[in-house]
C-alpha cells in the first residue's frame, strides 16, 4: 500500500474512532457529559460553574487541538529532502505576550466566577426553626441510615421536608471507613468520615432522589445506593412520628434486610456472603444479633450502633421471610 494511501486510511480510522467515541459519551445516560438537572440551590451553583469552565475549556481545547492539527498539516515535511532541516524560527515576542496574558485573565475569570458562586454551594441560606429540619446521614459498610430529629430511624431510604432547608451532618462510625454521601439532583459530594461530621445542605421540591456513596469503601462500594423522598412537610412529620412510636416496625426490619443485608446475601443463592434462604440465623433472634453486632470472617459488624429495637425489627422481618419459605 503506498504511504500517503496507508495515511489517509489511518487518519480516517483515527477520526472515525473518535466520532464514535464523542458519540457515545454525549448520548450516554445522565444527559451524558453534563451534570444531572439541579433541584436545589447547591446543585444549581455546581451546574452553572459547570458549564462557566466548560466553554473556557471547551474554547481552550479546540483552539490548542486545532492549531495542533492546522501546524502538522501546513507545515508537515512534504518533498523536502530527509536531510535539510525546516523553516528556522526565533521567538515571537507578540505572541509569547499573548499566550501568557491570557490564561492568566481566563484563570482570574473562572477563578472570580468560582469563589462568587461558593458561598451558595456551601452555606444554607438562613431560615427559622419551623423552615428547616436536620437529619444527620450515617455511613456503613454498605448501607446508608438516617436518623432524625425525633429519633426516627430510616435505612436506605431518607425522607425529607420539600420547600425547607435540610440541614445534613455526615458521618460514619470511628470503627467503619470513608463514604461519601452524594446526592447529584441535590449538592456536592460530602465525605462521611469515621469519628467526623461534616455539614451540608439542600432545599428541593417533592421529587424522589438518587443518592450515591462517591469513594471506593470496599467491595459493594457501588451497591451503596439510597433514594431520598422529599414529600410535602406534613407527610414527612406523619413518617417520622411513625417511626419514632413503632421502634420495631417491620417496615423498618424491611428496610434493614433490603438495603443491609441484601447488599450481601441473596436468599436463595451465593453472592458475596453465603445464601440466607435455608440459614438457621434468619429465625434465631440472638445468634442473628451476635453477628449484626460484631460481624462474622468478611463480614463487617453492621449493626454495631443499632438500638435493640432496630435489631428486633429486622429479626421479626427475616421471620416473616422464612414463613413465606424462604423465597423473599
Ligand atoms: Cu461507601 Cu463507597
Amino acid at each position: 500500500m503506498p504511504r500517503g494511501v496507508r495515511r489517509k486510511l489511518l487518519g480516517l480510522a483515527l477520526v472515525g474512532g473518535a466520532t464514535l467515541l464523542i458519540t457515545s459519551v454525549a448520548l450516554a445516560g445522565n444527559g451524558g457529559v453534563a451534570p444531572q438537572p439541579a433541584a436545589s440551590p447547591g446543585a444549581s451553583s455546581i451546574r452553572e460553574s459547570y458549564w462557566f469552565i466548560m466553554v473556557f475549556t471547551g474554547i481552550v481545547f479546540f483552539g490548542v487541538e486545532g492549531a495542533l492539527i492546522a501546524f502538522i498539516i501546513r507545515y508537515r515535511r512534504g518533498k523536502r529532502p530527509r536531510n535539510q532541516d525546516g523553516l528556522q524560527i526565533h521567538g515571537s515576542t507578540r505572541l509569547e505576550i499573548i499566550w501568557t496574558v491570557v490564561p492568566v485573565i481566563i484563570l482570574a475569570v473562572i477563578g472570580g466566577f468560582v469563589f462568587f458562586k461558593l458561598p451558595h454551594i456551601a452555606d444554607a441560606p438562613s431560615a427559622s426553626a419551623a423552615e428547616e429540619t436536620t437529619i444527620a446521614v450515617e455511613g456503613r459498610q454498605f448501607y446508608w441510615m438516617f436518623h432524625y430529629p425525633n429519633g426516627a430511624v430510616s435505612v436506605g431510604t431518607m425522607f425529607a421536608p420539600a420547600d425547607d432547608v435540610v440541614h445534613e451532618d455526615v458521618f460514619s462510625p470511628v470503627t467503619d471507613v470513608l463514604h461519601s454521601w452524594w446526592v447529584p439532583q441535590l449538592a456536592g459530594k460530602i465525605d462521611a468520615i469515621p469519628g467526623r461530621t461534616n455539614h451540608t445542605w439542600f432545599k428541593a421540591p417533592v421529587g424522589v432522589y438518587a443518592a450515591v456513596c462517591g469513594d471506593l469503601c470496599g467491595i459493594q462500594h457501588t451497591m451503596m445506593a439510597a433514594t431520598v423522598h422529599v414529600v410535602p412537610r406534613a407527610q414527612y412529620e406523619a413518617f417520622i412520628k411513625e417511626r419514632a412510636a413503632n421502634p420495631e416496625s417491620l417496615a423498618l426490619g424491611k428496610e434493614e434486610f433490603d438495603h443491609v443485608c441484601s447488599v450481601c446475601h441473596k436468599l436463595d443463592s451465593a453472592y458475596v456472603g453465603p445464601a440466607l434462604g435455608q440459614n438457621p440465623l434468619l429465625t434465631h433472634a440472638k445468634d442473628l444479633t451476635t453477628v449484626l453486632r460484631q460481624g462474622v470472617g468478611k463480614m463487617p459488624a453492621v449493626g454495631s450502633d443499632w438500638t435493640d429495637a432496630q435489631i428486633n425489627a429486622l429479626v421479626a422481618y427475616t421471620k416473616t421471610l422464612v414463613k413465606n419459605g424462604g423465597n423473599g
